[in-house]
């Protein structure tokens, strides 16, 4: 009989039932009745103490009865360097540096399930070696406005991509005996003000479009935690919300996890005591100091909660309830038996890495297929741009990591371009990222900017590598991007380059859309994201042509910032008066509002070019009609017309024209990836709950299949449709 070395303790023992035969697993029903004969032995204090943190990223465990803390990290893309105890300043340990992996913008556009899944196990490895039991992610808000800095760590528009994609995710995180976080819950769409804007929004937009992915975290991923928001909605903060997490969250879906704030989120011991909060993080930071102010005994949960306990005034059961799935937390991850041990900086890793970045950048255009150059023919290649040589991972707040290694775009072209003289110029210059702070560049950019078109002047091609950076007001925590153009004179230079050597091409490095002025002017354009670790190797392989781009965009483009729904209704849509910001596109975000109003956009969501040519053939469905609680089988060939190997993505989108509600035109339910050699035809098979065609009836706060006609619509973009079939709903 093995005892778990968590339960060595001498009076667990005494309390018996608790020493458990060695196997893979505990069951679930075990666990329960393991906590059951634990939640008795701990004091009020005890259980009180589990309730909140202890230190920035730990909250304590229980060492009389051998229950261990709990460590925490960031996350989504790669597990943080540690953190000092009590601020946060990096700790500056020398075991930190990790790989990090593409941002999730770029996992998205892979449109990739399995290599979400690849993601998440390579992440949760790392993470399980790094000794962490809760990984802070992944992030699903949607992706409303490109002006929202942190765009970059969510997945996209599209509350059905977001779905598909975050379970494997989290599953691959999961087997490693590692919690992932799903955050920030919910309607933390811009940084703006997020601390406290209310949102209003409707019931109809916040099941149809900001909930599905959250829902299919918990209820498909089957995550473990779950990270609330900062901002309120119904006046109430995200962290503690009586309808959010208690109605919605615990009760209709049934989450056995733990509720964690997002670090400072809690703001009123009764709220966070009955609202659905289990653990509170980050209220303060100078718990070790001598102040009291914020310390970690004067959390929300801590004294004033075990005060309210004291004195009646809060019941029992409330704490019993966050502890018991605290323990159940620990039984998942660091009190499993059997829990794998991890690795990290493995080779194994780094080509994960680098498969998601190859899949993840995307083709935007190709005029007199510019891409891929010819990595056998001697030229000159002038690699223009700050992007090109500045590390991507550091920078950008909470998300920032300390990369054992990141090879850079210029990096990556030098070691596989090696017949062709590259030079490099920056073209332009911004400051060092700086959290909450701009810090210009001291360099002067006329110069910068005429030193690069010398050097474009006199070489066969340009590649000029630029977009946005980690920086503050750019894709960064803690604020929002100003304006929706290029920053830094990239602009300006685009045209100068453009003009002086119209043999150019454009990488476009960022999580976020941008205008493209100059767009006319040159000649490809790839986006190419956060790729991370392998950023400049990912690159490298897709510019040679050695891979075949495939990724999809997981956002639309506009062409300017008011075709953006949140910003075609004035200030209170975006960003709101500081006090409440009200969804006013309602349901209609990214294409559907682009569909919908007739608005063409710059680049549409699902769009991506490849090297070669597809063709979608003919549509069959397995039958006409469908009643609720079917399955509508699509088939549709797809042939590989051109002379490379190469992937499309079979989109399938649904709408509905006469309808008792408006309705977006279309919408995203099933897509399916397909790689095929030069002449190859295969048959893809997407299958789409009938019951995902119902759109969520306020009145009724329910879901409302209506019956009648649909069309379904299969396309490889958002503009990109090929092929329609009408259905009924009976
Ligand atoms: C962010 C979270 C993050 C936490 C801990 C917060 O500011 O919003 O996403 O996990 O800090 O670093």
């Amino acid at each position: 009989m093995k005892i778990l070395p968590f339960l060595l303790s001498a009076s667990l023992l005494l309390a018996g039932s608790i020493a458990t035969p060695a196997r893979a697993q505990l069951m679930a029903s075990e666990i329960e009745a393991q906590i059951d004969s634990i939640l008795p032995l701990l004091t009020r204090a005890e259980k009180v103490a589990m309730c909140h943190a202890q230190s920035k990223f730990s909250a304590p465990g229980v060492p009389r009865l051998g229950i261990p803390e709990l460590w925490l990290s960031d996350g989504p893309h790669g597990v943080r360097g540690e953190i000092n105890w009590d601020n946060w300043g990096y700790a500056n340990w020398t075991n930190d540096s990790i790989t990090a992996f593409p941002a999730l913008t770029g996992l998205a556009a892979t449109f990739n399930p399995a290599l979400a899944g690849r993601y998440g196990g390579a992440l949760g490895e790392e993470a399980r070696y790094r000794n962490k039991d809760v990984l802070l992610g992944p992030g699903v808000n949607i992706y409303r406005t490109p002006l929202n800095g942190r765009n970059f760590e969510y997945l996209g528009e599209d509350p059905f991509l977001a779905s598909v994609l975050v379970v494997p995710y989290i599953q691959g995180v999961q087997q490693n005996g590692v919690a992932a976080c799903i955050k920030h819950y919910v309607l933390n769409n811009q940084e703006l003000w997020r601390d406290h804007i209310n949102v209003v929004v409707s019931d109809r937009a916040l099941y149809e479009i900001y909930l599905p992915a959250f829902q299919a975290a918990v209820q498909k991923g089957g995550v473990w935690t779950l990270m609330g928001a900062y901002n309120q909605f119904q006046d109430q903060h995200c962290c503690h919300h009586e309808r959010l997490l208690n109605d919605i969250l615990k009760r209709d879906w049934g989450f056995d996890g733990v509720v964690v704030t997002d670090w400072g989120g809690a703001h009123n011991t009764r709220e966070a005591a009955l609202y659905g909060l289990d653990l509170e993080m980050g209220t303060g930071t100078d718990g070790l100091s001598l102040s009291t102010r914020n310390a970690y005994d004067n959390y929300y949960l801590a004294l004033p909660f075990l005060r309210a306990l004291n004195s009646g005034e809060l019941p029992e059961a409330v704490l019993d309830d966050k502890v018991r799935r605290l323990l159940r937390l620990r039984y998942r991850t660091n009190m499993s038996p059997n829990r794998p041990t991890g690795r990290m900086n493995n080779p194994e890793h780094l080509e994960v890495a680098r498969a998601v970045g190859q899949e993840a950048i995307v083709l935007l255009q190709n005029k007199d297929q510019f891409f891929p150059l010819d990595p056998n023919r001697p030229m000159t290649i002038a690699v223009i741009g700050e992007n090109a040589t500045r590390p991507m991972t550091v920078g950008g707040g909470s998300s920032e990591l300390k990369a054992k290694h990141e090879i850079s775009p210029l990096e990556g072209l030098r070691e596989r371009f090696t017949q062709a003289t590259i030079s490099y110029a920056l073209g332009y210059a911004s400051g060092p990222p700086q959290y909450a702070q701009v810090v210009p560049s001291p360099l002067d950019a006329d110069s910068l900017r005429k030193a690069a078109v010398a050097l474009a002047t006199r070489s066969d091609v340009v590649l000029f590598v630029g977009g946005l950076n980690k920086n503050y007001l750019q894709d960064s925590e803690g604020g929002d991007r100003l304006d929706y153009g290029l920053p830094f004179g990239q602009d300006q230079l685009l045209r100068e380059l453009t003009t002086a050597n119209p043999n150019t091409g454009v990488v476009l490095v960022s999580g976020n859309a941008v205008a493209m002025p100059w767009l006319a002017e040159v000649k490809g354009v790839l986006q190419a994201w956060y790729l991370g670790s392998e950023a400049g190797h990912a690159l490298a392989d897709v510019i040679s042509g050695d891979v075949n781009p495939s990724g999809k965009l997981p956002f639309s483009f506009p062409v300017q910032l008011t075709d953006n729904a949140a910003h075609a209704f004035g200030e209170l849509a975006y960003p709101g008066d500081s006090i409440n910001e009200v969804y006013q596109e309602d349901i209609l975000v990214g294409y559907r509002w682009h569909d919908t109003k007739g608005i063409k956009p710059l680049f549409a969501f699902g769009h991506g070019l490849s090297y070669t040519t597809f063709e979608l053939g003919a549509i069959t469905l397995d039958q006409k009609s469908y009643a609720a609680g079917e399955t509508i089988t699509l088939t549709c060939s797809v042939r590989n017309t051109g002379t490379r190997a190469g992937a499309e993505v079979v989109q399938v989108y649904v709408g509905k024209l006469a309808s008792a509600v408006p309705r977006a035109v279309k919408e995203l339910k099933g897509f399916q990836k397909v790689w095929l050699q030069p002449g190859e035809t295969a048959t893809v098979t997407i299958t789409i709950d009938v019951d995902q065609l119902a759109y969520y009836d306020e009145g009724l706060a329910a879901w409302q299949l209506e019956k009648g006609d649909y069309f379904i619509y299969v396309g490889n973009a958002a503009d990109g449709l090929v092929g329609q079939r009408r259905i009924i709903v009976r």
